[in-house]
């Protein structure tokens, strides 16, 4: 009994003794140790109170844990052979260097191998497949060389295998069986080539697949689908292609999805809209040549979008005001245009947690939201070439210029912007100086001028063709890909194919309908023909073309929304919201018009108008002249909040020839001075807004008094009452002020 008791103790004894020398001598090998100066002999407790080692209760060492201690030197004088109980060694991040001893194999009950983020080079040696009982392996970031040896595929019951970022080159790997249970693998930041790896198909509990960074070459195997349990995917900077495999939609769990720097080509399938964990989706520079699927923005998780330097067309989807979560959007030089989507305050700039915004170097148009990026969050904006203008945020504050530079319609009181004011004044001593070249050319040479004439007619005839034609192209993605939310067809069938049944209003220049879409969304639906005769034919697509680009360019809570537009056939279709209450006039001069409209209601109808002409005509570049304000182009929506509608003969100031007054303008609205100066101006529609006011508050069309214009303030004075020009059907409002207001008015406005 005590025999057998000495004799345990001498083998523990011996065994320790034989672990700590081990120990010693490998300390005595390094070039530097300083980490280790608890490992000495003259230390009075055993060995397994040194730094870094742990032992199980019989005194042998299971644990060596010297990970980030600046160890210098090699593993070559570590006798392996003297660990037979070690269960888990951890050297990482430390300055070793020289080959990966073979006699690691040595180490019979290694679990855990962690020798990442040393300078060790050489060939990753076979006997590491021996090592049975290994459970986590990585040699990641070091100066590893040569293949994957097959022999690692023995690691049955490995879950978590690294070997990113060495030097790793040749396809040994393609001798590889399944590794069955690995969760984990990364070959990331090798010289690894080839198809996509077999064996990895066959590893079906992988959660996180990282081999990004080689020169793998081939498809993205659709089976890779098969792998349900991923979390991530990382297959970025590879030469892949034949497009993203839609079927990766099945791996229902994937939180990252990382396919960016690789040839693939092809559209982003809508069906990754099916991940509906997807955080982080990277798909730069990949060719992919789509729109972006609005179905996207049903992944309300996604926070990282990367999708910059394809060839991605088409607007940024209206849905992903819905992205909350998202602090990083990078599309830059892309095709895209439209506007930042959504309305204040759900626009896609105003994402509560977006930091970060880039979307330079696309087509993207309309005017910058003001107090764009109001959240705070945003750190990172840049907008520069496109086509945005008037920046009306003080979210630039911090900016350096070259976050908006080039946008030629850009101006403001920014740095690195030229002013507004000197904007326009530039571009109008622009004109001068060409109508000035052009007289000059004229009259030296009146014959060639008029042959340049016809040419100019001519071509600006086939540019305006083309400009149809390119509507055209526009239009057909419009009505989907706007709101995303239906499409042309819905619209026919919502209407019975535009049936008399579902008109609800009749203009000059086509029929509104009313459509209520299967998604329950009700909308109005401007139907426009174009006749036969080809001048009206020119008017209607003018007017229509018109009414687009004012409309598209415009936000304003009381300028009516349009959120699409199509041509098909012989007509053109303007999709707007619909207003509940409809036209004003129908409400002003309809049974209930007293008593819905108080004067309240007509001072808020007033105000909202003023405003939209204000912002039309102050804060547009170039200003956008309404000219035909009156009282059936403006809506109301359920709450009586006025919009001003029609935009058919809006006309940009500043853009394309001199005005032009055909068709424009509605008598009895229309400015007198318009008679002979023939010049729409921002004056004319100030001229209609004061005959709507007066009208609203009238509570009919003023025409007599107007005409006695000349003599007004007199018969104001001498035999007018104002409680006599207010609407009769209400009784007069409570308190008059002090003066005369609607003399004041009269005063001021002439
Ligand atoms: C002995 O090792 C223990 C545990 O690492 C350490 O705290 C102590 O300072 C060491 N003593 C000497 C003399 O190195
Ligand atoms: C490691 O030790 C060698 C030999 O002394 C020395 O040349 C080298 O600079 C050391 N490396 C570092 C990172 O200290
Ligand atoms: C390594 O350790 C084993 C077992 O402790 C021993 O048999 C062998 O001689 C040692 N090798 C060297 C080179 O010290
Ligand atoms: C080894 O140590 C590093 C640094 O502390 C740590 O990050 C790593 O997880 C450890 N490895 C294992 C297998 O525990
Ligand atoms: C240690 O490993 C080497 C290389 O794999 C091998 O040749 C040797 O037999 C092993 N020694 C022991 C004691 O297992
Ligand atoms: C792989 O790397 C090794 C070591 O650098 C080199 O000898 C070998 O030629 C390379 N093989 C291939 C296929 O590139
Ligand atoms: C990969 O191989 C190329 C040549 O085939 C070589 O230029 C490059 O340095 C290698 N990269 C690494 C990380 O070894
Ligand atoms: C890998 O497989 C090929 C043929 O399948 C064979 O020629 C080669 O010897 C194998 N390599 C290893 C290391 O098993
Ligand atoms: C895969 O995971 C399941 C559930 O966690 C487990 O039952 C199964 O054994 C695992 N497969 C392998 C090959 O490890
Ligand atoms: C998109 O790319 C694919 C493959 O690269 C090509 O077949 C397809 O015609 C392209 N589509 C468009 C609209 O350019
Ligand atoms: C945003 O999400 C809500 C709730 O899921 C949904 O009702 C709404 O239609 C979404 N908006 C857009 C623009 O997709
Ligand atoms: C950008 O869009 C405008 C009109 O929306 C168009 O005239 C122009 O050609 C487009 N530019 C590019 C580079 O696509």
């Amino acid at each position: 009994m005590s025999f057998l008791l000495i004799l345990t103790t001498f083998l523990v004894a011996t065994s320790a003794q034989t672990e700590a020398d081990a120990l010693l001598k490998w300390k005595k090998s390094l070039y530097q140790s300083a980490a280790l100066a608890s490992w000495s002999t003259r230390n009075s407790t055993s060995h397994c109170s040194w730094f870094g080692i742990t032992c199980d209760p019989a005194g042998n060492v299971v644990q060596i844990s010297v990970q980030s201690s600046s160890i210098n030197g090699t593993l070559d004088s570590l006798n392996f052979s003297s660990f037979s109980n070690l269960v888990s060694l951890n050297l990482s991040d430390n300055i070793l260097q020289g080959s990966i001893p073979s006699g690691i194999s040595n180490l019979s009950k290694l679990n855990s191998l962690d020798l990442g983020t040393n300078s060790f080079g050489n060939f990753v040696p076979p006997e590491i497949g021996d090592l049975s009982e290994l459970v986590y392996l990585s040699l990641f970031n070091n100066n590893l060389v040569g293949p994957v040896p097959s022999q690692l595929s023995r690691l049955s019951k490995v879950r978590h295998f690294d070997l990113g970022h060495n030097h790793l080159n040749n396809t040994e790997y393609s001798n590889f069986s399944a590794m069955p249970s690995v969760l984990y693998l990364s070959l990331f930041l090798n010289n690894l080539t080839g198809f996509f790896p077999q064996f990895i198909l066959k590893c079906t509990n992988l959660t996180y697949l990282h081999l990004s960074q080689n020169a793998f070459f081939g498809p993205i195997p659709a089976s890779l689908a098969n792998l349900s349990r991923l979390r991530e995917l990382h297959l970025g900077t590879n030469n892949f292609i034949g497009g993203i495999p839609s079927v990766l939609s099945l791996i229902s769990g994937l939180r990252v999805l990382e396919l960016g720097d690789n040839s693939l080509g092809g559209p982003l399938p809508s069906s990754l809209s099916q991940l509906k964990f997807l955080e982080r989706l990277d798909v730069t520079n990949a060719r992919i040549n789509s729109t972006i699927p609005p179905e996207l923005g049903v992944c309300t998780n996604l926070n990282y979008i990367h999708l910059a330097s394809n060839q991605l067309s088409g607007p940024l989807p209206f849905t992903f005001v819905n992205l909350t979560k998202m602090r990083l959007f990078d599309i830059n030089s892309n095709n895209l245009s439209g506007e930042i989507p959504g309305h204040l305050p759900d626009s896609l700039s105003q994402l509560p947690n977006l930091y970060y915004f880039s979307v330079f170097t696309n087509n993207l148009t309309g005017t910058i939201p003001p107090d764009f990026g109001r959240n705070g969050m945003l750190q990172h904006v840049d907008l520069s070439y496109n086509s945005f203008f008037v920046p009306t945020g003080k979210a630039f504050k911090d900016d350096s210029p070259h976050a908006y530079v080039g946008n030629p319609g850009l101006c403001g009181d920014f740095q690195g912007l030229i002013s507004c004011y000197a904007a326009n004044k530039n571009s109008h001593s622009h004109h001068k100086i060409l109508i000035l070249v052009f007289l000059l050319i004229a009259g030296v040479v009146l014959l060639l001028a008029i042959i340049l004439a016809i040419l100019v007619f001519s071509r600006k005839k086939r540019v305006e063709k083309i400009e149809i034609e390119r509507a055209n192209k526009d239009v057909t993605n419009s009505i989907w890909e706007r709101d995303g939310k239906f499409s042309f067809s819905d619209i026919v069938n919502a209407t019975d194919n535009f049936n008399e049944v579902f008109c609800i209003g009749q203009g000059e220049f086509g029929s509104v309908y009313k459509a209520e879409l299967s998604v329950g969304q009700v909308i109005a639906v401007k139907r426009i023909q174009a006749q036969d005769a080809e001048d009206v034919q020119d008017i209607n697509k003018k007017s229509f073309e018109n009414e687009i680009r004012a409309l598209t360019e415009v936000r304003h809570r009381n300028i009516v929304k349009l959120h699409g537009f199509c041509l098909s056939g012989d007509y053109m279709y303007l999709v707007y919201e619909y207003l509940e209450k409809g036209s004003f006039s129908d409400v002003l001069y309809g049974s209930q018009g007293e008593r819905e409209l108080d004067w309240a209601m007509r001072v808020k109808v007033i105000r909202g108008i003023a405003h939209a002409l204000a912002y039309l005509h102050h804060d547009c570049t170039p200003p956008i002249v309404h000219r035909d304000i009156k009282l059936n182009n403006i809506l109301l929506d359920s709450e009586f909040e006025p919009r001003l509608s029609d935009f058919g003969t809006a006309k940009l100031l500043g853009l394309g020839s001199t005005s032009w007054i055909s068709m424009a303008g509605t008598y009895g609205y229309m400015a007198p001075e318009l008679a002979y100066t023939m010049q729409f101006t921002e004056k004319c529609d100030v001229y209609s807004f004061g005959v709507v006011a007066l009208e609203i508050m009238m509570g009919q069309h003023p025409g007599d008094l107007l005409s006695s214009l000349p003599s007004v303030s007199s018969s104001l004075e001498n035999d007018l009452l104002l409680k006599d020009v207010l609407d009769q059907r209400l009784t007069p409002p409570p308190p008059p002020p002090p003066d005369n207001w609607l003399k004041k008015w009269f005063f001021y406005s002439r």
